[in-house]
């Protein structure tokens, strides 16, 4: 294969391409003519949904990644895992109450966590994630919010999870809860929560429906950011 400086070798599903060296792995992938039905959503590093495993060649090691934020490096073997398939507990959360035993009574395995760190290793967003498993076991919601804020359920550390813990799921659950019961209330969106319910922002939201493409898009770039 004839390669310039500014490209590198990759092998998607086996077969070999060359692919510029600036490009994401899904902007790679879809370079070589792959085309995301399943696996890409934000494409910013938000949803989650383009979990990809990767090796590098004369190497063992298995390595995560997120398709729309890594960068191709020469000699990637690549797979993209369109979905994650793990436990997901059901559960109303009027009726789930914050106690010692929430997170076990919805995520028994939890008790079976080695404290191997895979989960840790596995996670693209370099979250703490045993640590998260470990504050969920001990019933410490405030710490599992906070160690997993940045958490967007990729779902690579329930799959290379041993003890087949979904710490993703257990995290959410954990958030949901000190969101709801714990967290202390903020007045000012409480207010706004209101007077949205009273109707405040109706004829607002009527005009920018009824705005054309461009006025909205001017609206939008001239728009003040906090
Ligand atoms: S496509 Fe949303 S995180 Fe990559």
């Amino acid at each position: 294969m004839d390669l310039t400086e500014s490209k590198v070798k990759i092998y998607v599903m086996g077969k070999e391409y060359a692919v510029p060296s600036n490009l994401t792995i899904m902007k790679a992938m879809e370079y070589i003519g792959y085309r995301f039905v399943r696996g890409a959503g934000c494409r910013g590093g938000f949803c989650g949904a383009c979990a990809t495993v990767y090796r590098m060649k004369d190497e063992y090691r298995l390595r995560m990644a997120l398709a729309c934020q890594e960068t191709v490096h020469h000699g990637m073997y690549l797979a993209q895992i369109p979905f994650t398939p793990a436990n997901k507990a059901m559960y109303d959360l009027e009726r789930v109450k914050p106690s010692g035993n929430t997170f076990l009574e919805h995520y028994p395995e939890i008790a079976r966590c080695l404290c191997c760190n895979t989960c840790t290793k596995a996670c693209p967003q370099d979250l703490d994630v045993m640590n998260i498993v470990q504050a969920a076991l001990k019933g410490d919601f405030e710490e599992v919010a906070q160690l997993s804020f940045d958490c967007i359920s990729c779902g690579l550390c329930a799959m290379r999870c041993p003890a087949e813990i979904v710490p993703h799921h257990v995290s959410l659950l954990g958030r949901r809860i000190y969101g709801k019961y714990i967290m202390p209330k903020s007045r000012e969106i409480e207010k706004v929560v209101q007077e949205t319910g009273r109707g405040r922002y109706e004829e607002e939201l009527k005009n920018l429906a009824e705005m054309e493409l461009d006025e909205l898009k001017k609206l939008y770039e001239e728009r003040e950011i906090e």
